[in-house]
């Protein structure tokens, strides 16, 4: 298949086969796939907390408006964003390009400096927002591997990010659960793998000057 294809192949999961586990070997593959989004200044200012253990699925489901998507399919990926940018943040980005890139500190503090007085004046709101949007890429990336692989996916924004910051202990972490996957394998009686996308037109959609 090509990429086009696997677009046409993905559709937003609604019935997932429960009994279908993904491997773990699978499972590294699409933190890869996320972990390779692009993020502003490469910082990386989010998490994913990824939920196999069936009794927080169970929980979660419940802060999902019940949807069974939460509680049935084999993994679900919790985008988390920063709520707040702490030097350390920075710090962390500057060690890391030192010891990969090879680079001494000395040479690339300067930018980690310019990074501290850019961010770390940015209101909370701001920050929210700002992290929040790079999500969505990453998002984004594991919706379009997956079906490189043959895995299903279900972005689900139908939830309680509050229920969620509580259950998943992320009030004290400065992260909040931005937006969900639901992944696993497709139940052969969901009928809406079956149903035609819905799309505007290209003459709706795009304009070009
Ligand atoms: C950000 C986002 C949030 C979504 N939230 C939900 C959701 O809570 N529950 C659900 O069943 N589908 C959800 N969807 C799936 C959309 O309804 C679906 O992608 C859209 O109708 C297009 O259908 P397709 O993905 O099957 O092509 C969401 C999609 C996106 C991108």
């Amino acid at each position: 298949m090509n990429v086009i294809d696997q677009y046409k192949w993905r559709y937003a999961t609604k019935k997932f086969d429960a009994k279908k586990k993904i491997s773990d070997s699978n499972i590294e593959l699409i933190k890869e796939s996320i972990s390779l989004a692009p993020t502003s200044y490469g910082l990386q200012l989010f998490k994913v907390i990824i939920v196999e253990n069936q009794e927080i699925k169970n929980e979660l489901k419940k802060a999902s408006y019940n949807q069974s998507q939460i509680s049935d399919a084999s993994h679900i990926f919790v985008f988390c964003n920063s709520t707040k940018i702490i030097g350390d943040d920075i710090d962390t980005y500057i060690k890391n390009k030192s010891s990969i890139q090879n680079k001494p500190i000395s040479e690339i503090s300067g930018y980690g400096d310019f990074l501290k007085t850019t961010l770390l004046k940015k209101e909370h709101k701001k920050v929210s927002i700002w992290t929040a949007n790079q999500v969505y890429i990453a998002l984004s990336h594991l919706m379009t591997f997956c079906p490189s692989i043959g895995i299903d996916s279900c972005p689900v924004e139908g939830f309680d990010s509050y229920k969620y910051n509580e259950i998943l202990n992320l009030n004290n972490r400065n992260l909040n659960s931005t937006v969900v996957a639901a992944v696993g394998y497709r139940s052969n009686k969901d009928s809406s793998q079956y149903e035609k996308k819905i799309r505007k037109s290209n003459d709706e959609l795009f304009e070009t000057i």
